[in-house]
């Protein structure tokens, strides 16, 4: 005769089977990609260990966005993604022909990439290069001296509209610490690089690094060439980074004259160095800016005299959308996501009708799915870049993106994408 256990009762060999199962089952969604499980969360759990049945919820992101504070999640989602643990076996790694286009240049086998921001300080370069499915990578923004950023907390999940308020503030570790890291990456791609050349494999994702100034620096063109000076060996494009709403003063760099005065400083710089071949200069802007803004900018970037190889439109807004649901919507600081989408849309439109589709556009801001990016492409992009995305629904949406594109492109008749681009534009093509 058996004691009766106490209700709710579960014996030592149970727990071994349920967490067993349940980590064997996790690592198996995980590592495949499942946007179910990251995204939607219902994973019907079953273990059938001789006397039991169980089935089990689980729900990542949603119980990522409950239990760990924004930076944190943030800094462990960098940690995984240095160590490889990212989607092996689903989409993610799945490319489409036609989607394969060039930008900046180079080969790719995608055009999404990986905002700047989540890697601020190229800890996880070699892997997101090459295991992350983006077709693009970009870290920073990184600023010439070590500065810590703004106070936290300073990272806000606007979970109701699908956004983030974030005033970081260029938390850097520095172009010391960080060239160390990207040099070592970089030598390892170009070394992979030439490996699938000649072996007719999968292209890595080109690479860039984005270009801040120090809070307190008084003479911005000096930080920026100091940035050029760092890491102008060992990326594919340098970023100009002139619009985030955390730098005091930083955004007013965009005027006209202060524009052409800063880019024609950093183009001087980058020939300096007279590589072959050179990286690309990529200026990025804001989506708050007005018409004229827009159109000196547009002026700026067709003169080649002052270098830029093409725009990325936008970084974060400062503007609150009506729509916005969360408590958190008033915090200080620059607003991505899901509500920023339409305006960087927009935004991208304005540029490619006034540039007449001369300056490639890479476009950023809200995408989440095959639909948002292919919108942007429409209005003129020629590639798009995703963050926020990656708050809402992991590693998976990369895989998710690249295929509902594909299907897109193939549902509307095109072959590749770079027959997608600025269509939207039908009189211009004329
Ligand atoms: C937490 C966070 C930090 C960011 N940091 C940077 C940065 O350091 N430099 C930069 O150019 N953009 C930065 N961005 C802006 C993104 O690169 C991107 O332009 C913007 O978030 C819009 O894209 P998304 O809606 O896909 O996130 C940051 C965005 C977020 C959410």
């Amino acid at each position: 005769m058996y004691s009766k256990l106490p209700p709710g009762y579960i014996t030592k060999s149970s727990i071994v089977c349920i967490g067993g199962g349940l980590v064997a089952y996790t690592g198996i969604e995980y590592f495949s990609g499942s946007e179910t499980f990251y995204r939607k969360g219902v994973i019907n759990f079953l273990i059938i260990s001789m006397k039991y049945l169980i089935t089990l919820i689980i729900q990542l992101m949603p119980a990522v966005h409950r239990f760990v504070e924004p930076e944190q999640s943030h800094k462990i989602a960098v940690k995984m993604a240095k160590w490889g643990l990212m989607p092996k076996f689903g989409y993610n790694l799945k490319e489409y022909p036609e989607l394969k286009t060039e930008v900046l240049g180079r080969t790719v086998e995608n055009p999404i990439g990986l905002a700047a921001g989540f890697d601020k300080n190229g800890e996880a370069i070699y892997q997101l290069a090459t295991s992350s499915g983006f077709g693009m990578v970009e870290i920073g923004s990184v600023t010439p001296l070590p500065q810590p950023g703004n106070q936290r907390p300073r990272v806000f999940r606007l979970l109701e509209d699908e956004g983030v308020v974030n005033r970081y503030g260029f938390n850097s570790d520095g172009v010391g610490k960080v060239q160390q890291r990207v040099k070592e990456a970089w030598e390892k791609l170009v070394e992979k690089r030439k490996e699938a050349e000649n072996s007719n494999r999968r292209n890595m994702a080109i690479f860039g690094v984005n270009l801040g100034k120090n809070k307190l620096a008084e003479d911005a063109k000096l930080d920026y060439e100091i940035g050029v000076n760092y890491f102008a060996k060992y990326c594919d494009y340098l970023v100009v980074n002139i619009s985030s709403p955390n730098t005091p003063g930083l955004r007013s760099l965009q005027s006209k004259k202060e524009l052409q005065n800063l880019m024609q400083y950093i183009k001087h710089d980058v020939d300096r160095h007279g590589l072959s071949p050179s990286p690309k200069l990529v200026l990025k802007i804001a989506p708050d800016l007005i018409d004229s803004e827009i159109s000196d900018i547009a002026q700026v970037a067709l003169d080649k005299k002052y270098g830029i190889d093409a725009l990325i439109i936008s970084n974060t807004t400062i503007s609150r959308p009506e729509s916005l649901k969360s408590d958190l919507k008033n915090e200080v600081g620059g607003l991505s996501g899901q509500p920023l989408k339409d305006l960087s849309t927009e935004c991208i439109r304005r540029m490619y009708r006034l540039t007449k589709g001369q300056v490639p556009i890479i476009g950023c801001g809200g995408v989440a799915n095959g639909e948002d990016a292919y919108a942007k492409i429409r209005a003129g992009a020629s590639a798009v870049q995703l963050y926020t995305a990656l708050v809402y629904d992991g590693f998976p949406v990369v895989g998710k993106v690249k295929r509902e594109l594909a299907e897109l492109i193939r549902k509307d008749g095109y072959s590749n994408i770079s027959e997608v681009v600025g269509s939207d534009h039908k009189d211009l093509k004329k």
